[in-house]
């Protein structure tokens, strides 16, 4: 049974992002499955190395949205980027040199550190920029 499951409490009410969200969850139940299977190396390495670029790319996103809004909390939210991205590439590296405590320890960092803190508490201040809570706010 799946623990890495998309629920609607997580969303942003912004499209781009959500789905980006809700491609994280996929990618990393399918993780999740594989750890819990086969455990194979090549397949995991893959999905973590998609994992990091994918990662990237929405950070990216993400910024590139909040300078067009000239979100004031664009260098704090930056910087947890970083800080995720380079936790991210140290356990990618533990991995790949076979440390057997890795997987159980990015694995919780992903689900734990990055998918539900990092989008409940960081993303989700990105949701007064929705165009549906603004309209909410004018009622
Ligand atoms: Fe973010
Ligand atoms: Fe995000």
């Amino acid at each position: 049974m799946s623990i890495v499951r998309w629920s609607d409490r997580f969303n942003l009410d912004i499209a781009a992002i959500d789905d980006a969200h809700r491609h994280l969850f996929e990618t990393l139940d399918r993780l999740h499955a594989e750890l819990l299977g086969e455990r194979r190396r090549p397949v995991i390495q893959s999905i973590l190395d998609y994992m990091a670029d994918y990662t990237r790319t929405h950070f990216a996103e993400e910024e590139a949205l909040m300078a067009q809004m000239h979100d004031p909390a664009l260098e704090r939210h930056r910087a947890a980027h970083r800080a995720l991205v380079d936790r991210l590439a140290r356990i990618a590296a533990d991995w790949r040199s076979g440390d057997a405590h890795a997987s159980v320890e990015f694995f919780g960092f992903l689900l734990g550190d990055w998918l539900w803190r990092h989008i409940m508490e960081v993303d989700m201040k990105l949701r007064t920029h929705a165009p549906d809570d603004r309209h909410a706010a004018d009622t």
